[in-house]
Order: structure tokens, then sequence, then C-alpha cells
């Protein structure tokens, strides 16, 4: 049986640097939910920044915190849920956060995302693009919606409103 719309959580899945965190505060406010941002509550329970744990933990040990905190999350519901880029490499995630609410898709393309030389997978254009050529496919068949997010972090984040009410 389909959620009730105000038990649904709002997901936000999408490249690194695609403006996720930004437009996911942008609908808690919209909409007066609670915002839960993935790598957030990940950086607080590993107590380090996520590259120093990719450094010294090595991606499996994150991937594995990382699917916990989903877990956790996607008990809770109504919230506005921003994830980390590589929540869709494993599908049992994506499961759990398609049963628990709408999954939105921003697709910004390539040569418009954020490089930053603080993340690990992101840190330069050719990373970006191999990661783009892995994930664009998993993006498309994860979520419910693909919002184009080419242009303004404001047009994205109205778009997604007025297509959720
Ligand atoms: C990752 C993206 C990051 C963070 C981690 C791994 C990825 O989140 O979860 O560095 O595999 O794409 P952002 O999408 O917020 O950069």
């Amino acid at each position: 049986a389909d959620l009730a719309r105000e038990k649904m959580n709002l997901v936000l899945i999408g490249m690194p640097g695609c403006g996720k965190s930004t437009i996911a505060r942008k609908l808690a406010e919209l909409s007066g939910r609670p915002l839960v941002d993935i790598d957030q509550r990940i950086v607080e329970r590993i107590g380090i920044p996520i590259r120093a744990f990719f450094d010294q933990e090595g991606e499996s040990a994150f991937r594995q915190i990382e699917a916990e905190i989903l877990a956790e999350v996607t008990l809770q519901s109504g919230q506005i849920i921003a994830t980390g880029g590589g929540i869709v490499k494993d599908w049992e995630n994506v499961r759990r956060l398609r049963q628990s609410g709408k999954v939105y898709f921003l697709d910004r393309s390539l040569d418009q995302l954020e490089t930053d030389p603080s993340r690990p997978l992101s840190s330069s254009r050719e990373a970006l693009r191999q990661l783009y050529d892995q994930r664009i496919e998993l993006y498309r068949s994860a979520c419910d919606q693909q919002i184009d997010n080419n242009g303004s972090i404001e047009q994205t984040a109205q778009e997604c409103w007025r297509r959720w009410q």
C-alpha cells in the first residue's frame, strides 16, 4: 500500500557537487519538515571528516556506516533527506529509500558539477567524469522523478516543491 503523502520522506539523490544539501535545506524551509543530511550524520558518528575516514578505513567501511545510518533514518517519516552521491551503489539502500518515500534525482550535467578537493571521490574533474559514467544509469533507475538541475539552486528547489505538492 502507498504511504500517505504526509508520511513520505522526500529524498534527494544525485552526483557529488550537484547541490543536494543546499536544495534539501531550501525544501526543509519551504515545507517546514525536518532535514536529515546523511553525510552529516555519518560525520557525527565517525567523529572525523569523511575524507580522513576514507583514507584511514577505506571505502567499504564507509559504505557500511552509510547503510546503517540510512536504515535508521528511513524508519522515520515526513523528512527531507539529502543523501551522499554513492548511496545508489547498494540497491538495498535504494529499496529502503523507495519504500520510505519519493526519490528525486537532481540531474545536473557533468560540466556544471562542483569539484571539491576535500571530498574523496569528487576532487577533480576527471574523477567526477568517471563517477558520472558509472552512476548516471543508477540514478535514473533509482529515482521516482528526474529533476532538471542545470539552472539555479533556487529554481531546482522550486521545481521539486511544485512536483511534491
Ligand atoms: C560520495 C559522495 C559524498 C560522500 C562520500 C562519497 C560518493 O557525498 O558521501 O564522499 O560516493 O559519491 P556528496 O554527494 O554530498 O559529495
